[in-house]
């Protein structure tokens, strides 16, 4: 895993399987984390005790506004419970995949008529919304982080329309021990790697992805 170039602050809203791998991960990393899960900070104590000094409970809102970066892993059907406001310019990693049976039938998806980032696009329209980590599952995540240049090293597929904000959440996942693959916007490029195609789950490295990818 490379050198941290700087330390960021990381809302992370969501502390279940991914949300709560990626607390562990970033802080170990050396960022500072915000973590918020649905029933307050105070049901997080435990959780944080476990994630050192870099971490702390916040609630959902505090979460969003924490820094320059935050992270939203929590069920799709819930994404228009999060509070809008203060979110202006923060860049939004989303890792949220559509699953009807948890979430619900959402008729615009099923349409096909907007991305599952689109729906938090929309809810969060002043956010620069980066789709990435949908696609890998969360144990993967926790163990198959590998150093650069690893020929184990798995890729991670990534999309949004703000380029510096890729490039940010391209840094993030390398320190972590991924190589980052841009799929291309978050409305097109983020189809690419939803539920049911080919990079969904796919434990493969950065050429065999962007093969995937087209
Ligand atoms: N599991 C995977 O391998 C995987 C992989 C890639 C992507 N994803 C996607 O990533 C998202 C999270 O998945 P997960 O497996 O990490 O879920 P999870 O283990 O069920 O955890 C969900 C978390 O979201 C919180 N939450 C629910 N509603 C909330 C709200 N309105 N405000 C704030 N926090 C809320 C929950 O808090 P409480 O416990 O307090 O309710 C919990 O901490 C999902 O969209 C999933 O499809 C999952």
């Amino acid at each position: 895993m490379s050198d941290s170039t700087s330390s960021q602050r990381i809302g992370i809203v969501g502390a279940g399987h991914i949300g709560g791998t990626l607390a562990q991960l970033f802080s170990a990393a050396g960022h500072e984390i915000a973590l918020a899960n649905s029933r307050g900070p105070e049901t997080l104590e435990a959780t944080i005790a476990g994630l050192g000094p870099r971490a702390r409970a916040a609630t959902v809102a505090d979460a969003l506004r924490f820094g320059g970066v935050a992270v939203v892993s929590i069920p799709l059907g819930r994404i228009d419970e999060l509070p809008a406001d203060g979110v202006g310019g923060t860049i939004v990693i989303d890792t949220n995949n559509y699953y009807p049976q948890r979430d619900g039938q959402i008729a615009e998806l099923d349409a096909d008529a907007i991305s599952s980032s689109g729906l938090l696009q929309r809810h969060l329209p002043d956010a620069r919304v980066v789709k990435a980590f949908n696609a890998i599952y969360w144990e993967n995540l926790r163990d198959r982080g590998r150093a650069a240049g690893d020929p184990e090293r798995l890729a991670i597929p990534i999309s949004g329309d703000d380029a510096d904000a890729k490039q940010l959440v391209a840094r993030l996942i390398d320190e972590i021990g991924f190589d980052a693959v841009d799929a291309g916007t978050l409305e097109e490029g983020g189809r690419k790697h939803q539920p049911d195609t080919p990079p969904y789950g796919a434990r493969v490295g950065a050429e065999e992805l962007r093969g995937m990818l087209g």
